[in-house]
């Protein structure tokens, strides 16, 4: 068996058959019942990482801005399925019928993991201030929605408010310029510490996977390792050290 085959074997092995269609096929079915190409969307490996963290700190809320076809949403799910009853995870996305023909609903109802997810319908400036105000706390927060400096800065902002200390910040796309700042602002205005998201974090270690990569013909592994190997991990993962503000004319740059 070549050596690209052996790698879908072992992927679908690791990964549901939901997930596994919409990262490595592409595709997945609407509301209606229609096919459709998923484009974008969190990697097999921040799946495998997402997900045993969820597990390992039971993390029973979650919250995410930027549902889409739902590969996050899914496996959010899929990991809350392993935490028992009572578990809720709630995904913002204005556009989940507009863009999306509720494909995300879709694949969430075909697993029966339904039951844990809540969609609020609406920009995340507009549904975060609602979930404050019904007093939700997280225990993971995942911010994937609109992906430019201020938007994102809104979605930490209020993520922060429902986090417990302890929790959980996780910040997609890092290789923008947009979400770093807002990762300056985390450091200079409230307290998180960084998570080292790959198991090994030596340049020697990214340049191990970037081999590794190349030989298992995985681009995806050989992408992150080169980010990595310059600095740049495209998922940050924060745990909340403790709720804490500075005073109101306290400025730094960042
Ligand atoms: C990169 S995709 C999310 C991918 C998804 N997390 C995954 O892993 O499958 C970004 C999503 O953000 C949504 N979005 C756009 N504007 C938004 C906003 N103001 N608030 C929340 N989500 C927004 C888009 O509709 C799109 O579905």
């Amino acid at each position: 068996m070549a050596q690209d085959e052996k790698n879908h074997v072992k992927d679908k092995q690791l990964m549901s058959k939901m997930l596994y269609q919409m990262v490595h096929e592409h595709k997945t079915v609407d509301i209606n019942g229609r096919e459709r190409q998923v484009t974008g969307g969190v990697s097999q490996e921040e799946i495998e990482f997402i997900k045993s963290l969820i597990i390992e700190r039971k993390c029973r809320t979650c919250m995410e801005t930027g549902v889409a076809y739902g590969i996050s949403t899914v496996a959010i799910c899929e990991a809350l399925s392993c935490l028992g009853s009572g578990c809720r995870h709630y995904g913002i996305d204005p556009c989940q019928y507009s863009e999306f023909n509720g494909a995300a609903l879709a694949a969430l109802k075909e697993c029966g993991l339904d039951r844990f997810f809540e969609h609020l319908d609406g920009p995340s400036h507009e549904m975060l201030p609602k979930l404050l105000d019904r007093n939700v706390k997280l225990d993971l927060a995942f911010i994937d929605g609109w992906h430019t400096f201020d938007y994102t800065l809104l979605d930490v902002f209020y993520a922060d408010k429902m986090l417990r200390p302890g929790g959980i910040l996780l910040i997609h796309d890092m290789d923008l310029p947009s979400k770093r700042k807002v990762w300056g602002f985390l450091k200079t205005h409230r307290r998180y510490k960084r998570i080292e998201y790959m198991a090994d974090k030596s340049k020697f270690g990214y340049l191990i996977n970037v081999f590794k990569g190349l030989f298992q013909a995985k681009r995806s592994v050989v992408k992150k390792a080169i980010l990595g190997l310059i600095g740049i991990d495209r998922l940050l993962v924060l745990e909340k050290v403790e709720n804490w503000e500075p005073n109101y004319n306290y400025f730094k740059n960042f």
